[in-house]
């Protein structure tokens, strides 16, 4: 147990999906996962342990935004051993060859968020996704035949935006869409050098305005589980 995570030693697998809401965790993991079991309830963050293709998997609620998904993978990197992290979320289409139900791959994670602006100051680190997931997300998508984008995403740390010029900049520079949490998944499994993704729905276009019915949700973010979980097991 740790203080956000009530799981057992051991009740964590060494590969975890990352959606950012628990009920998303828990609909995954009955949808796609077998011998599924609660590891996790602790602020209702849910967190399930199952087993796909044979093998062992956790999908673990992260919260929206990066302080909270850095409570999460903090602890599951460094009190559970998680070898293998992978973002399943939602993000804002900024370009216009990027369409809503679109997958992206999330290259890099641009940010200015404050957990990392505290360690790197005048440096501008580059987290980026490990190419092993990331070359099999991409040939696990073209598989299946998922219109996927492959390319930078803007992790931002707010939704409700009142620097709409920072939104403009991230488009002028070939930024494929922007989240709230990516970045700093990268820079943890940076820092402790274990591997990690963001595989994203595009859900609503900055650009368009147009936005993925909730009843068009679920089967979107399906195709995006089943990308993770190839990727993690390629
Ligand atoms: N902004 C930030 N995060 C998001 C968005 C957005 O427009 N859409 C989905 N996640």
């Amino acid at each position: 147990m740790t203080v956000h995570i009530g799981a057992k030693p051991g009740d964590i697998a060494e590969t975890v999906l990352l959606p950012g809401d628990p009920y998303r965790a828990r609909w995954a993991a009955e949808t796609f996962l077998t011998d599924v079991r609660l590891v996790n309830e602790v602020r209702g963050m849910l967190g399930f342990t199952g087993t796909w293709k044979g093998n062992r998997v956790t999908i673990q609620g992260s919260g929206m935004g990066m302080p909270s998904l850095s409570i999460y993978v903090n602890e599951l990197i460094r009190d559970y051993d998680a070898k293998t992290l992978i973002r399943i979320g939602s993000c804002g289409g900024m370009q216009d060859a990027v369409k809503v139900r679109d997958v992206i791959l999330a290259m890099t994670a641009t940010t200015m968020s404050t957990p990392s602006l505290g360690i790197f100051r005048e440096l501008n680190f580059a987290p980026s996704a490990d190419w092993s997931l990331l070359r099999a997300a991409a040939a696990a998508a073209e598989a299946r035949g998922t219109p996927t984008h492959v390319g930078g995403i803007y992790s931002s740390d707010t939704f409700y935006d009142e620097r709409p010029d920072l939104n403009t900049e991230m488009t002028r520079h070939g930024i494929l869409g922007v989240e709230m949490e990516a970045a700093e998944l990268y820079i943890l499994a940076a820092r402790y050098r274990r591997r990690a993704l963001a595989v994203l729905t595009v859900s609503d276009h900055l650009l368009t305005g147009e936005a993925l019915p909730s009843d068009q949700r679920e089967t979107s973010f399906g195709d995006m589980v089943e990308i993770a979980l190839e990727a993690a097991f390629a």
